[in-house]
């Protein structure tokens, strides 16, 4: 039995746009790890799957845009750090389409993907949020 992600002051950075894409960020991971494990079809896993890829790229594009915006000096290693996601997220979808759901991914998949999401939400995302509210933008 997964715990879902619940959404918690922690991961508040206090920016009203970041929040409500992290919030649903966290929706479309929670979609996918239930159905991961509850066994879902591969069908309906892959579709899980290309739709948290999908909003994932959206989200990292409006942070970024902000970023160069707003000239945040973090932008090149923030960005970075959204690439290496988007780029392990499309390594496990490759191998889920190898291989179907397996013990593995989904350790991945909890572990590697979702607490990244989440460290990166407390600790860059949060810096991100700091220096957009000295500069007087919420
Ligand atoms: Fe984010
Ligand atoms: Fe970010």
């Amino acid at each position: 039995m997964i715990t879902p992600w619940q959404w918690n002051t922690k991961l508040a950075t206090g920016n009203d746009e970041i929040d409500g894409q992290h919030k649903e960020l966290l929706a479309r991971v929670n979609h996918l790890m239930e159905a991961v494990s509850q066994g879902n079809k591969k069908e309906a896993v892959a579709d899980t799957f290309r739709f948290l890829e999908t909003y994932a790229v959206i989200h990292f594009a409006s942070e970024e845009n902000l970023q160069q915006k707003y000239g945040y000096p973090e932008y090149i290693y923030h960005k970075c750090l959204h690439q290496d996601f988007i780029t392990n997220l499309q390594n496990l979808i490759k191998k889920f389409g190898r291989e179907g759901v397996t013990p593995e991914i989904s350790m991945e998949l909890s572990k590697t993907v979702c607490e990244w999401l989440v460290e990166h939400i407390c600790l860059e995302d949060k810096k991100l949020a700091d220096f957009l509210k000295a500069k007087g933008l919420k």
